[in-house]
């Protein structure tokens, strides 16, 4: 893996022919002259395509019929159009199956690979969540995907990449509804109080420098309420559930990268400033009564704001200000609010 543009594979190339014939016939004369291959060789890439989920028509006659593109996350797919410099654009790992796409994310970073390097899953055996907690993830139903970047900032300010990761994903997920889609502090992506994505950040660092971060995402997309876990049902929902109509998680993808890329430009160039309005601008939680789960205590206030340093400002009943770095909100009774 490296930073240079990779040639298309010649089934790649194929693809693209069939793409191109928007549904008329392509014939393999056609394709073996451009490709400069046997039909043999046709014939063999067809089947491969196939068993990655296109829907191709073949006839001695006329030759082929791209009828329907993949539903799957595959590397060409997400890289068609994809308007990014950096993020995915050669480097885009795709399995099947795995047990975590950061934990895999982690291995490669291990090995060297480069800033930008996306890894997808269909479905992880082992999805991770925040503190421990697992990330149910069926098979072509959501979006499980880890990033791998190398930024130039000191450890402590990679929880500031994680809200700015969660404005991109909100965004994104506003730009595909018009349903209100909120972010619970700090990084909890939800519909109606019920989680639709999740974030899970991950450090490798030196006291002062940071070797990598691992920023990965879960969508729940075409998820029906069934497949839900009688527990995580109460807490989860999808977009299919929130509105009944199926998405394509190929062109939801594309734009979370899209919008990720310039977000973490932005961050880069001026720092999280301007993200400050935009993560306020998308969350319902400044104001509200809640408590806070942090490691060993559990603390109760009024969210007031969320400050330079993506910390929550949470007033006590007394009046005190509170920084909090990092837990787990609960909404409480809005009654006795001052
Ligand atoms: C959370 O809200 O607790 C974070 C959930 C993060 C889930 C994603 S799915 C892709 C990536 N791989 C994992 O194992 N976890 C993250």
């Amino acid at each position: 893996m490296n930073g240079m543009c990779r040639p298309m594979s010649t089934k790649n190339q194929l693809l693209t022919h069939l793409k191109e014939g928007k549904g008329n016939w392509v014939s393999g004369e056609f394709l073996g002259r451009s490709l400069m291959i046997s039909r043999a060789a046709i014939w063999k890439h067809i089947c491969t395509l196939k068993e990655e989920g296109y829907i191709i028509d073949s006839s001695r006659k006329k030759g082929y019929l791209l009828r329907q593109a993949t539903e799957s996350l595959l590397p060409q797919e997400i890289q068609e159009g994809l308007k990014t410099n950096f993020i995915g654009r050669n480097n885009v790992v795709y399995f099947k199956e795995t047990d975590s796409t950061n934990t895999r994310a982690e291995h490669l970073a291990n090995e060297g690979a480069p800033e930008g390097t996306v890894v997808i899953a269909e479905t992880q055996t082992q999805g991770r969540g925040r503190r421990g907690r697992s990330w149910f993830s069926p098979p072509g139903a959501g979006i499980y995907a880890s990033l791998i970047l190398r930024p130039r900032l000191a450890p402590n300010e990679a929880p500031k990449l994680t809200l700015m990761t969660s404005v991109a994903a909100v965004e994104t997920l506003r730009a595909f509804t018009t349903l209100a889609v909120t972010i619970k502090w700090p990084n909890d992506v939800l519909i109606h109080e019920k989680k639709v994505a999740g974030i899970l950040t991950e450090i490798n660092a030196e006291m002062d420098k940071i070797h990598y971060v691992i920023i990965g995402i879960g969508m729940n997309i075409n998820t029906p309420l069934k497949a839900f876990p009688g527990e995580i049902r109460k807490i989860a929902t999808s977009l299919l559930i929130e509105t009944g109509n199926r998405f394509s998680r190929v062109s939801i993808l594309r734009d979370y990268l899209e919008r990720f890329e310039k977000c973490y430009d932005e961050f880069a160039n001026e720092g999280f400033n301007p993200f400050m309005s935009r993560w306020r601008a998308l969350t319902d939680i400044i104001g509200k009564r809640i408590s806070v789960d942090v490691i060993h205590s559990t603390y109760t206030g009024i969210v007031r704001d969320i400050d330079e340093d993506g910390f929550l400002i949470l007033q006590d009943r007394d009046g005190n200000l509170k920084k909090i770095i990092s837990g787990d909100i609960a909404l409480l009774n809005q009654r006795n609010m001052s």
